[in-house]
């Protein structure tokens, strides 16, 4: 029997078990890297491209793997795409994004001199707040973005992102200014890079009040910033 007989085969199979179980989505095995581990960013968006491991893929219209300076000092998480994002396939580029980039500007950068990243890649209905399951299965494209931009230090938008990147479930009010947050690049190693937690730019479009408690948080990514190489 041929290569294309067998996986022919293996189609039917798959399609026949999904009618039968009534349910039109199951976990596939993922894409691999196109060349060995880490890759680059371009391969890593290549596999987010394609990946169906989370239901957040059947309501898709893009895959928003983020975007900026693959080198970046400064890489920005938030939640994860809305509808805006979901159009255009690119991070932060409705009404918080606006917010977002002044808060950029703010600090004497661009867009184009950080990289924005998202806890998952692709938008959850209706806006909702992504579940564990979703995050899971979109971590280690996180985890290849942190580990290939290594930045200087991690600036979380909200309580979704401080806590899949800290990996704890504290309230966003109780990691805003926490001195000595750090994100592990590599457990064991000792490499570690530095997080500064504040609030979601979302947040702060309904909460104007905290743009100032946002902006104390944004100066603390100044050391980083400029420290030396
Ligand atoms: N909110 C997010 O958390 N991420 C986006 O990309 C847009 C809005």
């Amino acid at each position: 029997m041929t290569d294309a007989t067998l996986t022919a085969r293996a189609v039917r199979a798959r399609l026949r078990l999904e009618a039968l179980s009534g349910i039109a989505w199951l976990p596939v095995s993922q894409p691999q890297p196109v060349r060995g581990t880490p890759g680059t960013l371009a391969e890593w968006a290549a596999m987010a491209a394609g990946c169906r491991a989370c239901r957040l893929c059947e309501g898709r219209h893009s895959v928003v793997f983020g975007e900026g300076n693959p080198a970046a000092r400064l890489l920005f998480i938030g939640e994860a795409p809305g509808a805006d994002e979901d159009l255009q396939g690119r991070p932060f580029v409705g009404a918080a994004g606006g917010l977002l980039t002044k808060m950029i500007q703010a600090l004497t950068l661009s867009r184009d001199d950080v990289y924005i990243a998202n806890t998952v890649k692709c938008r959850p209905p209706g806006n909702r707040v992504p579940q564990p399951e979703e995050l899971a299965a979109c971590r280690r494209f996180l985890e290849a973005q942190v580990a290939l931009i290594r930045p200087k230090v991690i600036c979380t938008l909200g309580r979704t992102a401080a806590n899949a990147l800290l990996n704890c479930d504290a309230p966003l009010g109780a990691l805003r200014g926490l001195a000595g947050t750090r994100y592990q690049l590599v457990p064991g190693t000792g490499e570690e890079i530095p997080v500064i937690v504040t609030y979601h730019p979302a947040h702060l479009l309904r909460h104007p009040e905290a743009k100032r408690d946002a902006w104390t948080d944004l100066q603390r990514l100044l050391p980083y910033l400029h420290a030396a190489p």
